[in-house]
């Protein structure tokens, strides 16, 4: 018999050669759906101005509706016909743009109020992805792009990642390689100049924020609160979740590896061996796997924060596929914006349901 085909078995990853880039403009200006790379995670985009496209995004992911879209434009230069813009915006366009950066300004009419959920503010962001600059350029449209994820789930670093959770609804998806950044841009609300503050932490250092616009920059508390929860409904307390227990410490000692049993999997910043402190006095539980050590993971070799960024997200997916029992991870050490970022993902990515 043959076999019907199905969303999934139709799900195709493109690479970036002119007539797959030009295929999949046309797609998008015709309404369609297109998962894209960027340097910080992959989106699932949609034609920014067609409201029922931008609706399409909503129930791929199963987005609540009231969670608002980030818009990706290719230049600051077409900000005008999205948002209110103010001098400000100009100076950290210059600094950081295109970069993993997202403003939230003053919407103009010209944005469909599903793309941001009716409030009267809208998300602009340039990225720097090569790829998914080019297909900016050919469909000639601002794209909305959400985190390519079922809502609530893990972010994808890859195209594999995006088939994995939407290719039951999705049928296109462009492959720009593995996300260099690998954790979401730091959202910055700039509607006033003299107050602008960080809605969501990501790569930008917030010291060189500052800088840059001359004022003080306000940053969110460690743990979303319930006021900010509503200026960025998408910061949710739990978010970016695997659907294994994930509990976290502020350090992992060799001692907590062993002592722990076999099915609990450790997630490390850098390994146990490139740590000062390689001295332990504790035995292994009985049934722990002392030699392989198969259960610890490393998200960098030395502790580099930018390695451990990049790695964090597809480290979380693949642990979240075995049969861990529970995974445990350490927190990034200092408070540079990659470890801020980071942290808070995980800190939302452990949180209770
Ligand atoms: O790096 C990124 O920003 C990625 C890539 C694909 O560009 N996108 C991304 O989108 O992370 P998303 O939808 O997963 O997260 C966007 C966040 C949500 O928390 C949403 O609530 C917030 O941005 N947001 C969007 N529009 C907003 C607005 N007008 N005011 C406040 N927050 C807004
Ligand atoms: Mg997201």
């Amino acid at each position: 018999m043959k076999e019907k085909p199905t969303a999934a078995n139709r799900t195709r990853i493109y690479q970036a050669t002119p007539a797959n880039l030009a295929r999949l403009a046309e797609i998008l200006r015709k309404g369609g759906l297109v998962g894209v790379p960027t340097e910080t995670v992959y989106g699932l985009a949609a034609n920014a101005l067609d409201a029922a496209a931008c609706r399409g995004i909503f129930r791929a992911k199963g987005r609540p509706s009231n969670d608002p879209l980030i818009v990706h434009i290719e230049s600051v230069d077409r900000i005008e016909t999205l948002a209110e813009t103010n001098p400000a915006v100009r100076k950290v366009a210059k600094a950081f743009w295109p970069g993993p950066l997202t403003l939230v300004l003053k919407k103009k009419d010209t944005v469909p109020s599903v793309v941001t959920a009716g409030r009267d503010s809208v998300a602009v962001r340039v990225s720097s992805h090569p790829t998914f600059r080019k297909l900016l350029a050919l469909c000639r449209l601002p794209l909305a792009a959400p985190s390519a994820n079922p809502f609530g789930y893990i972010s994808p670093t890859t195209a594999q990642h995006v088939k994995d959770g939407l290719g039951k609804k999705i049928e296109h998806i462009l492959d720009g390689g593995p996300a260099t950044i690998g954790v979401e841009s730091t959202i910055l609300d700039l509607r006033d100049p003299a107050h602008p503050k960080i809605l969501r932490p990501g790569a930008i250092e917030h010291a060189a924020l500052e800088k840059v616009l001359g004022v003080r920059v306000a940053r969110p508390k460690a743990r979303a609160q319930a006021d900010e929860a509503a200026v960025a409904p998408g910061m949710l307390l739990r978010h970016y979740s695997p659907r294994t227990p994930l509990v976290l410490h502020r350090q992992l000692k060799r001692e907590d590896t062993l002592i722990a049993s076999a099915n609990e999997a450790f997630i490390l910043m850098k390994p146990l061996d490139a740590r000062i402190d390689k001295s332990t006095t504790a035995r292994p539980r009985s049934g722990a796997r002392r030699a392989a050590q198969g259960n610890i993971f490393a998200l960098s070799k030395n502790g580099d924060l930018t390695a451990c960024a990049k790695s964090l997200f597809a480290t979380l997916r693949q642990l979240d596929k075995g049969n861990w029992k529970r995974i445990h991870a350490e927190l990034a050490p200092g408070d540079s914006a990659l470890a801020t970022a980071i942290n808070d993902r995980l800190t939302r990515a452990a949180a209770k349901r």
